[in-house]
């Protein structure tokens, strides 16, 4: 709890006392197809299913001030002329009372001022590509108030990129029409377009308004419209400029009167050759939406399709419940972490505070990891996922490293030759498998690069994902870099002097021998994952093949990549090594210490351990773990975007939250609970709502990074929500500490835990069945279990077997003192 606000773990909410908090504190609406941004004061703006191409509503990014565009209401007392806005911005009126409550998939915002109190609750329903904004209005005055009710949204013409460039052409495209009160944006509907937008509103209007500058006044902005300020729509129809939709509602409410209002903005499509009523008339035919309308505008329904996905969430979350010591670790692993995970499964990295959502497209690196924290939730949607996704491997076993979602096809402009990039496709897939045990996504056929015809069963793209590194290996075995790895930014082939170009799609300089150790760790878990997937399946010679090529790469890491003491994270263009102690700046990287570790390298021979203590010595900070020490300082032509950064910030040395859990997975696997956990707390975000002054992002979910020691600005986080921190967080507590992991042959509990923990409980359900489990232990003890009490039958090591669906298991763990 701060002044800012507080977590409300029985409502699943975070629940906000404060408009000004130190950056807009967003929660994202819609899960399915059409989404929005929702910030704490109504900032944000919606799409269909592609922030760029499908945009309803227009957002000023990086605007002062800050937040600019969004679902905006005013209310004006029409006795004193006095105007605010309940959700504070965009006047920014002082309000007696302000609350915001995000929930999952929905949010609240209520402000109440001169008596009136005014609560919008905003949600998209399911199966809907609409979202509904119901204003329930309180007089507390001694006497009658007479009030105006303005909402405002301004129109985006469609594709963002295009409506924030092309001034010359869109600011004279725009049109509306305007029927029985309800509003439609129709820019371009008349030629190409098939799909509208529309803004209804359930009480009976006093007017409208559909120019912005209609509605604004000359050199107004959002904070003072004209038109709130006189208590006058104007009935303005858009031409081109800027169309906006503005309903003027006039509310007499009596001494305690509470009056409900629902807005409706939507999104609609007709089919292209019944598009106009009547027929080629030039209006749109809105009987479709005539009939939403009539359900939506209703106050009851938006009730009920909250209620909606509140059970839809509350099913999602019982896939994993836990009660451990820890407030921040209950409240993150059973609300907000998986909720992350969804937002980022869903959005992958197109729109939030930071991103613009006409930038990236699906990235396939992304998308693979975003999908380990999220397969347990909706399998169905991780398969049909997993088979987009492969679909964009190229027949040589590489990908393209972004996609788009509405076409689904690989992206050109963001090219391919990222190595690491098909080794997340296996980690995907075999973690697809060991969740559902369905095996028949094996047989699935899947074309290369979309190309019809092309299609192999998804196995063989495991083959050549796992071929593509094999056929890049350089002069120590270990695997060619490409473009970049998992760090975007270290560009060991790219030799850039040119201002301004795009470090990751530049023409790469050949010839040269750059390898990564990090992709050196990837494959060797790829290939040890594969190989598990291909013994259960009966592919033993698969199995031999994977498992060998993992142990020749883990030799090669341990002869090549070893730098004494911790693993060095590449050899540049010239075969120099990176991340050595021989280099002046970046001697230490978080990544292949991580990784390495995790796919099981040095565990055996002590530098598993040797490299996490350089890790603590050398990187760790209260705010987290930095990705590399020292921060470069100077521009290093030879390793590329890394060094463009000012010390401190993102790959230069930031704490870059997504390789944090990675070694608190590394940590688990060398028994140190203690540290583990330690670790997970320095990002966790509840456990670090107390210094949101410091920290400044969203105390509910994971930011993409955390200034690290070199900058001034140490522990403040920038990029939240959009970032793997999401899933590999929720792995890394969840599998690892709490160890709770499935497997091909069942669920395997294996928990790590800090000493002073006597144990947790949980409930996990896996391919049907119900596990509740229970893990004692001695306080001061780390060790690990050895047998498990399942139903009342001891089973020696720690895997559970498959239960049948439907059933309930209960399982007892024993963590003993190490023997
Ligand atoms: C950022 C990286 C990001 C990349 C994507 C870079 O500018 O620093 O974090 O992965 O852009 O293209
Ligand atoms: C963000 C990108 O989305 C991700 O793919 C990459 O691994 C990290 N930045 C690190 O560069």
């Amino acid at each position: 709890m701060t002044t800012y606000g507080r977590f409300d773990d029985a409502a699943r909410e975070y629940v906000i006392s404060r408009p000004d908090t130190p950056l807009p504190w967003i929660n994202y609406l819609g899960s399915e197809q059409y989404f929005g941004i929702i910030s704490n004061t109504a900032g944000g703006y919606s799409f269909y299913r592609d922030a760029r191409l499908r945009r309803l509503t227009r957002y000023r990014y990086n605007n002062v001030p800050p937040d600019v565009g969004g679902r905006y209401l005013y209310l004006r007392d029409q006795d004193s002329g006095e105007f605010w806005s309940p959700s504070w911005q965009p006047v920014r009126a002082d309000l007696d009372d302000y609350r915001c409550r995000h929930g999952l998939g929905y949010t609240v915002i209520g402000g109440r001022r001169a008596g009136i109190d005014a609560e919008s609750l905003y949600a998209v329903p399911l199966g809907e590509t609409l979202e509904v904004w119901r204003t329930r209005l309180t007089n507390h005055r001694p006497g009658t108030a007479h009030l105006s009710l303005f909402s405002a949204v301004e129109f985006c013409l469609w594709d963002a990129w295009d409506d924030a460039t092309n001034f010359q052409r869109n600011l004279s495209t725009g049109e509306v029409e305007v029927a029985d009160d309800v509003i439609y944006h129709t820019t371009e509907y008349r030629e190409r377009r098939n799909h509208f937008a529309y803004f209804a509103c359930s009480a009976p209007l006093a007017g409208f308004d559909t120019q912005r500058d209609a509605f604004l006044g000359p050199y107004r902005g959002w904070d003072r419209p004209a038109v709130v300020e006189t208590g006058r729509s104007t009935g303005s129809i858009a031409h081109g400029w800027a169309p906006c939709g503005s309903h003027q509602v006039a509310l007499t409410l009596e001494p305690g009167e509470v009056r409900d209002v629902v807005f409706v903005l939507g999104y609609a499509e007709n089919p292209a050759d019944a598009k106009f009523d009547p027929p080629g008339s030039g209006r749109v035919d809105k009987r479709a939406v005539r009939r939403v309308l009539d359900r939506y505008l209703q106050p009851g329904e938006v009730e009920a399709a909250v209620e909606r996905l509140r059970d839809q969430w509350r099913d999602l979350l019982d896939t994993l419940r836990v009660a451990t010591p820890l407030d921040h670790v209950d409240r993150m692993v059973n609300i907000w972490n998986p909720y992350q995970c969804m937002v980022t499964f869903n959005l992958s990295r197109s729109a939030s505070s930071f991103e613009s959502g006409i930038g990236r497209g699906m990235g396939f690196r992304d998308s693979n990891q975003d999908l380990l924290g999220f397969v347990h939730m909706v399998p169905e949607r991780a398969r049909e996922r997993i088979l987009d996704i492969a679909a964009t491997q190229l027949p040589d076993g590489g990908a393209f490293h972004q996609y788009q979602p509405l076409t689904k096809t690989g992206n050109d402009a963001a090219g391919t030759g990222f190595n690491d990039d098909p080794q997340w496709l296996v980690l995907a897939v075999t973690a697809y498998v060991k969740e559902t045990g369905d095996r028949g996504i094996l047989d699935e056929p899947v074309p290369y690069a979309n190309v019809p015809g092309s299609e192999t069963p998804l196995y063989e793209h495991l083959h050549r994902a796992l071929g593509y590194t094999l056929d890049r290996l350089g002069p120590h075995g270990l695997p060619l870099i490409g473009r970049a790895d998992w760090n975007d930014c270290l560009n060991l082939n790219c030799f850039s002097e040119t201002p301004g170009e795009s470090f990751q799609t530049t023409e790469n300089r050949t010839g040269g021998v750059a390898e990564s150790v990090f992709i050196g760790g990837l494959f060797t878990l790829a290939a040890g994952e594969a190989a598990a997937l291909a013994a259960h399946l009966g592919q033993h010679d698969d199995a031999s093949r994977w498992r060998a090529a993992a142990r020749a790469m883990d030799a090669a890491v341990r002869a090549h990549g070893w730098d004494g003491a911790w693993f060095r994270r590449a050899y540049d263009y010239d075969g120099h090594p990176v991340g050595s102690a021989g280099n002046e700046e970046g001697r230490i990287y978080i990544e292949p210490q991580g990784m390495c570790v995790i796919a099981g390298i040095g565990l055996d021979d002590g530098k598993a351990a040797a490299a996490l203590d350089s890790v603590a010595a050398e990187l760790a900070t209260p705010h987290g773990i930095m990705l590399l020490q020292p921060a470069y300082t100077r521009y290093h032509v030879e390793l590329g975007e890394i060094s463009t950064y000012p010390p401190g910030y993102k790959e230069n040395a930031g704490v870059f939250c997504h390789t944090n859990p990675w070694v608190v997975i590394a940590e688990t696997l060398v028994g140190r609970g203690d540290r583990a956990l330690d670790y997970h707390l320095r990002t966790n975000p509840s456990a670090r709502e107390g210094i949101s002054d410091v920290h400044r992002c969203e105390p509910y979910v994971y930011a993409q990074m955390i200034a690290g020691r070199d900058a001034p600005t140490h522990g403040e986080a920038k990029n939240s929500w959009l970032t793997g921190a999401a899933a590999w967080n929720l792995i890394a507590i969840t599998q690892w500490i709490l160890g709770i992991r499935p497997d091909h042959d069942g669920l395997r509990i294996d928990p790590c835990l800090p000493a002073e923990w006597p144990g947790f409980s949980a409930t996990r359900q896996f391919r049907g069945a119900t596990y509740d489990i229970t893990v004692t232990k001695l306080p001061g003890e780390q060790g690990r279990v050895s047998h498990l009490v399942v139903d009342g039958r001891r089973i020696e090591g720690t895997l559970v077997p498959p239960a049948p669906a439907g059933s309930t298991v209960s399982v007892v763990a024993e963590i003993e003192a190490p023997g």
